[in-house]
């Protein structure tokens, strides 16, 4: 009985186990109900009383022997599935893409404008988009009375605490980083600021009540208008082509004398109409008083172009809402 607990012993270290097929072998050879195993435990009451403490003894190793080497061959296999890659796979195959985010197109759109003025000269600078309104209006040359400041267009937020209310605005424009640029530093001011600004106006396919606009100043000695129009003619051609078909129109803002807009020309199929890109003109002398510099001594210009319509331009958008809404599906085409 001994000898056949020992010649079992031996067949169960000598079965191999490779794949499935030959771990389920094994089960039912050795351990299953109609097992070697279980025919031998049958076998006991054969065995003389005093020799079965031992063989019993002998037989529970042989059955452990045989339980973990089923379950480490069976745990073995489950953990191959799991490996990448098997002998007869091709290497040299490219992985499959994974996911790879994208920059918005607002922010490739931005970065592109960045980039054609710091070939022009111009550093990039910012500012705080919640201002006051010494920044966003006074400062700027808007009457007490101008209709900008009303309800309509502006978000007002108060701000109070124990000892007083202040009234705060939501920028309705970048032109209050002019008056910061100008009041921190000394000329010569060569900068574009993008930013966002808001406005408290109806959401529709053209207007939201947030957009991007990048700013651009220019203050020295003896800046004239035809650097300011030159500047902005170099930007429309390395922004749209060389073949760009532009306009420039006399305009109005309180903080430009004189000011100009720039249209330029858009086609799309077989038809096409005038643009408005930007809003620019020659620094006004009260805003330089403003902000504490003498309107004899220096000249200078800003303009302001809206990001938001460029985008839109360029990648064929037709309604601003969907730059604000995060769509995967719409955002997953402006990769690479
Ligand atoms: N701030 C103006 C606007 O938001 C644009 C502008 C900027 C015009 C600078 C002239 C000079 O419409």
């Amino acid at each position: 009985m001994i000898s056949d607990i020992e010649n079992l012993k031996d067949e169960i270290k000598k079965t191999v186990i490779t794949d499935k097929e030959s771990l389920e072998a094994f089960r039912l050879r050795f351990l299953s109900r109609k097992g070697k195993l279980q025919s031998m435990f049958g076998n006991m009451q054969n065995v003389p009383k005093k020799d079965r403490s031992r063989v019993g003894k002998a037989m529970n190793e042989v059955k452990e022997l045989a339980e973990t080497k089923f379950n480490t061959q069976k745990k073995a296999l489950q953990n191959k599935k799991k490996t990448r890659f098997k002998a007869t796979d091709d290497l040299t195959l490219p992985v499959s893409p994974e996911y790879a985010g994208s920059l918005h197109p607002l922010t490739q759109t931005e970065n592109e404008m960045k980039n054609i003025f710091l070939r022009l000269g111009f550093d990039v600078a910012d500012g705080p988009e919640i201002e006051d309104d010494f920044h966003n209006f006074t400062s700027l040359n808007f009457p007490p009375d101008h209709p900008a400041r009303d309800m309509q267009d502006t978000f007002f937020i108060r701000k109070s605490d124990k000892k007083e209310v202040q009234d705060l605005v939501m920028r309705t424009h970048t032109s209050p980083v002019q008056i910061r640029l100008m009041k921190d530093q000394p000329p010569p001011i060569r900068s574009v600021i993008p930013g966002r600004v808001y406005r408290n106006e109806a959401v529709t396919a053209k207007s939201y009540f947030q957009f991007n606009q990048m700013e651009g100043l220019y203050v020295d000695h003896k800046v004239t208008m035809g650097e300011l129009i030159e500047t902005l003619v170099m930007f429309a051609r390395l922004m749209y082509g060389s073949d760009v078909k532009y306009r420039v129109r006399p305009s109005f803002f309180p903080f430009t004398e004189p000011s100009i807009e720039m249209d330029v020309w858009w086609e799309s199929d077989s038809d096409g109409q005038w643009l408005e890109i930007l809003g620019a003109g020659m620094v006004d002398p009260n805003v330089f008083e403003a902000c504490g510099l003498d309107p004899e001594t220096y000249t200078g210009y800003a303009f302001g172009m809206g990001v938001d319509r460029i985008a839109m331009l360029r990648y064929g958008i037709n309604d601003i809402r969907i730059l604000y809404e995060n769509d995967i599906r719409f955002l997953d085409q402006f990769t690479g």
